[in-house]
């Protein structure tokens, strides 16, 4: 969460941080800021509210050619203009953007900043005044950074600006993703590669616990204990149109709309010579030596690996168990004796799957990240990657990102063993003509979100087998953008208690795409509607009646939760539209979670 930049080179930086931030919106947006040096010292422009806001409050003076800023989500400290990034330290020399959280604030608020007068209730005000505190004990400022670095506890990404040394920006990093951006004449820091690609696509990735350097025509990379760090650049093939709406009034429908390409795209990628399906060897060869797979994840991750646990033991025979990444933390289950991790996570820095990763690492299991970021954290520390290839998801609501893991799951099952026999790429081939069909004819959506969701208090979402774990998806989409209260239900355990819900107009969607459990959901159906309920029901063609709403073309049963999510994630997109929702950014959210 939070999204930081800083540019330091030839041009007015005022422009180039805040396009920066506006790519990087999608981390945090509560509050922004962004902080410049000039001849009238250092000049910071803050407030509550969104990047559009900023804009509107930075005048004239922030002419300069090296500045810092900051988009925020909220962790410590509500969010208002006080507690917006930047911040400084007492004498106004140190100037600070954080991404992450400071442990140990208190302890090191009352061990060595007893005196200071505090102005904001954050955790990052510490890490400014802590280094101002060091200056002031007699330390250079390369050392009062690195020494406030192995003070404090948690994670970070800073980039600071010193008054005294109006052309350099400092920075540093610890769990919290930074990347440097290489330039000609100029240099920049920021959280990804988005907030700079305008400018340059080549980057140095930093480990955790280095400290940066960078003026405009110099980069210096030291450890915490100031040894000089060589590191290799590379590239980053973002293409620039990737992450611009173009003719699409939100992300969120651009998104929808490119799955069945995305679909596509990940046959193209996993195909060898000859067009036959095809991964890493010796990523087969970690899946097929373990007895078991323990997949990690969170969120709509998270149901993409109760989909996987379904491929993996349905099409692979491999035993599979999906816990969510911040329980299994505190709460490990018993592991198999040679268990396999394998982290689901469109950013690849989510913190709790980190979590998770680094403890699994030290106890010397073998790990997989399947990942949309090339270069995530996950990506770089996992021992292996598979990737998603679904370009950039920028809208706050997860969609490509899950029908992508789902559908790199489903060819990785096939190659672990093919119990079913499925020509996977037949089937993919189909699935992706049946989201492409549902994309072009998405007018329905509109209506049906009126009719049964926009007013609505609560809502359920029911379905067996397969069908409930795409419930739990579909309801997690709609109520994150809608703030309709929905639960994604098995449809046979409604009875068991939750039907006590179930109110005259309650709206309830069905989603049945199996035959097995057909006429055992529409008996569940008939249950609710008994009970007042509105119903409305997603089916596959092939079971489909007349009766039912949106109907799906048929595709293999085991890929259905590739199909039978778009219509969710319609109804979910059209009833926050309708509610005068802000899709692309819901309330509270942030996209990319880098605090446990
Ligand atoms: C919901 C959503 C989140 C993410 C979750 C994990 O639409 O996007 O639930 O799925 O925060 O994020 P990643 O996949 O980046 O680890």
């Amino acid at each position: 969460m939070c999204g930081i930049v800083g540019y330091v080179g030839y041009e007015d930086v005022k422009e180039i941080i805040l396009s920066g931030l506006e790519k990087l919106e999608y981390r945090g947006y509560d509050s922004a800021g962004i902080a410049v040096i000039n001849e009238d010292g250092v000049k910071v422009f803050k407030d509550k509210g969104r990047i559009a806001n900023l804009r509107k409050i930075i005048d004239n003076n922030a002419k300069s050619n090296i500045g810092i800023g900051h988009t925020r989500w909220a962790t410590h400290g509500v969010p208002n203009k006080i507690n917006s990034h930047p911040h400084q330290s007492c004498s106004k020399r140190f100037t600070l953007v954080h991404n992450g959280i400071i442990e140990n604030d208190e302890y090191l608020r009352s061990k060595y900043l007893k005196n200071v007068k505090f102005e904001s209730n954050t955790d990052t005000e510490t890490v400014v005044q802590l280094i101002q505190k060091f200056v002031d004990n007699g330390e250079n400022v390369d050392l009062a950074i690195r020494h406030t670095m192995s003070e404090i506890k948690g994670s970070y990404a800073l980039a600071i600006l010193d008054n005294e040394n109006p052309e350099i920006i400092y920075a540093a990093k610890n769990k919290s993703p930074l990347l440097v951006g290489i330039g000609k004449g100029f240099n920049m820091v920021g959280s990804d590669a988005m907030a700079m690609i305008s400018l340059t696509n080549e980057f140095y990735e930093l480990d955790d616990k280095e400290f940066i350097k960078i003026t405009k025509d110099k980069i210096e990379i030291y450890t915490i204990y100031g040894n000089k760090v060589d590191k290799k650049s590379y590239k980053a093939d973002i293409d620039t149109a990737d992450i611009e709406k173009g003719v699409y009034p939100h992300y969120m429908m651009k998104e929808i709309e490119e799955q069945p390409f995305v679909v596509r795209r990940i046959m193209n990628e996993y195909s060898d010579d000859n067009g036959k399906p095809i991964v890493d060897k010796d990523i087969l060869s970690d899946v097929k030596n373990s007895d078991k797979i323990y997949i990690i994840a969170c969120g709509t991750s998270y149901h993409a690996g109760l989909v996987g646990k379904q491929l993996l033991e349905k099409i692979a025979q491999k035993p599979a168990e999906v816990i969510i990444a911040s329980e299994f933390i505190y709460n490990m289950p018993l592991l198999s004796k040679k268990p396999l991790f394998l982290f689901i996570s469109q950013s690849g820095e989510t913190a709790d799957c980190r979590a998770v990763l680094v403890k699994v690492k030290k106890m010397g299991y073998k790990t997989i990240a399947l990942t949309n970021v090339k270069g995530s954290t996950l990506s770089r520390e996992a021992n292996h990657t598979l990737l998603l290839y679904a370009g950039p998801e920028i809208a706050v609501a997860s969609t490509k990102a899950y029908t992508a893991q789902i559908t790199v799951l489903s060819i990785l099952s096939t190659l672990i063993y093919n119990s079913l026999g499925i020509d996977i790429f037949r089937e993919l081939s189909i699935a992706a003509n049946v989201m492409e069909s549902l994309c072009d004819n998405a007018d329905i959506y509109k209506d049906l979100a009126k009719e049964f969701l926009v007013g609505q208090r609560s809502c359920f979402y029911i379905g067996r087998h397969m069908d409930y774990f795409v419930c739990v998806e579909a309801a997690l989409k709609l109520k994150e953008i809608s703030y309709i209260q929905t639960e994604g239900f098995a449809a046979g355990e409604l009875k068991h208690g939750t039907i006590a819900l179930i109110e005259e107009n309650t709206p309830v969607i069905a989603i049945i795409t199996h035959e097995s459990i057909n006429l055992n959901t529409r008996s569940n159906i008939k249950e609710v509607k008994a009970r007042g309920a509105k119903t409305l029901i997603i089916s596959m063609k092939k079971i489909s009646t007349d009766t039912d709403q949106i109907i799906v073309d048929n595709v293999h049963e085991i890929l259905s939760p590739l199909v039978s999510i778009i219509p969710a994630q319609y109804l979910s997109y059209y009833a926050a539209l309708q509610k005068g929702c802000d899709i692309d950014k819901p309330r509270n959210l942030a996209k990319s979670v880098t605090v446990e």
